[in-house]
């Protein structure tokens, strides 16, 4: 385990009776990264969150959490991270002031302290207006948030979040990201999984794209979407023929194309990098430039590439 990695995961395996959920999976979250699980639904997240915040047990593989081994002491685990989970888990009757107040009760935190972090997490997540309504009365946004003051109640080094804005319309999925952010700069290491590619490339340091139970890669969102060697170069130019010809033999050019709006040029590398020269090429052969445009591959590209979801889903 590397001195800034604050969960290790090596060869973890898990299977319900003989539904194979996780079949092997290694990776390493690094202190203070906001680290996402992407992938379709069934693919594994869930189990692998549930095992790394000791609500399953381990079956095979081994996991350290913020310095301690899972299966040797889980308690001490518990003790050091927060949990939001999937599934909204609130006591309906009780309001948003009890609900925290029960929370730090639970892990003894001393009265006056309580009351101050109470205080303090309720101002982050904007729900101190709230405090005295109860939790059946609150929007599904509200909830969420309410779910997230609860799991940062205890100060833990990392919050775990299964599908946090899941069924959030999208004005309240972008404050939602705004917490997670601020959770995150104040020192939290936050470990997340969504099945929304925008969700994950907006928010994640780093991502693992999770198939099937299997880990089918990992980086930054910048390096996944330069993995496909997609990029594409719009140029529109004075003499589309002879602009082709002056960019033969540009090794990272994959092909030329044709289009409306000028040429299309589809590069096999990081296209921000080719860009200055194709256009300084094009340039000295004395042809004239109308507009640039490139255009990387989004994260839904990267996901569809992956997991080949959208094959699947027409049943090919
Ligand atoms: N308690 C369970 N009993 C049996 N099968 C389960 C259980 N929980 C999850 N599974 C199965 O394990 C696989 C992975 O599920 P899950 O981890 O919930 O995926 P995700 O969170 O990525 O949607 C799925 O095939 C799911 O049906
Ligand atoms: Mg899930």
């Amino acid at each position: 385990m590397g001195d800034d990695d604050i969960i290790e995961v090596k060869d973890l395996e898990h299977a319900f009776n003989d539904v194979e959920a996780v079949r092997g999976i290694s990776f390493s979250v690094r202190r203070g990264e906001i680290f996402s699980f992407l992938g379709p639904n069934g693919a594994g997240k869930s189990t692998t969150i549930n095992i790394l915040t000791t609500l399953l047990p381990i079956q095979r593989g081994a996991v350290q959490v913020a310095g301690y081994d899972l299966a040797r002491e889980p308690e001490r685990v518990r003790e050091s991270i927060g949990i939001v989970f999937q599934d909204e888990v609130l006591d309906r009757d009780l309001t948003v002031w009890e609900t925290m107040e029960f929370h730090g009760r639970l892990y003894s935190i001393p009265r006056d302290e309580r009351r101050r972090r109470i205080d303090g997490m309720l101002a982050v997540v904007e729900l101190e207006a709230k405090r005295d309504v109860r939790t059946k009365n609150l929007s599904g946004g509200m909830k969420r948030r309410l779910e997230i003051a609860r799991g940062l109640m205890t100060r833990p080094e990392v919050l775990f979040l299964d599908e946090p804005t899941q069924g959030l319309d999208p004005q309240t999925r972008l404050r939602m990201w705004d917490y997670i952010r601020q959770v995150n700069a104040a020192g939290t290491t936050i470990f997340l999984t969504t099945h929304y590619m925008d969700e994950a490339d907006m928010l994640s340091d780093r991502i693992s794209i999770i198939d099937h139970g299997r880990i089918v890669i990992t980086g930054t969102p910048e390096e996944l979407k330069n993995t496909l060697g997609k990029d594409v170069i719009y140029l529109e130019t004075g003499d589309d023929a002879k602009a082709r010809e002056a960019l033969r033999g540009v090794l990272e050019i994959r092909s030329i194309t044709e289009s409306p709006r000028g040429l299309s040029i589809t590069i096999s590398s990081d296209g921000s990098h080719c860009l200055p020269g194709i256009v300084e090429r094009v340039r000295d052969a004395g042809i004239e430039i109308m507009s640039v445009n490139l255009k990387k591959p989004t994260m839904d590209d990267v996901f569809v590439h992956y997991t080949g979801k959208e094959l699947r889903d027409t049943g090919a």
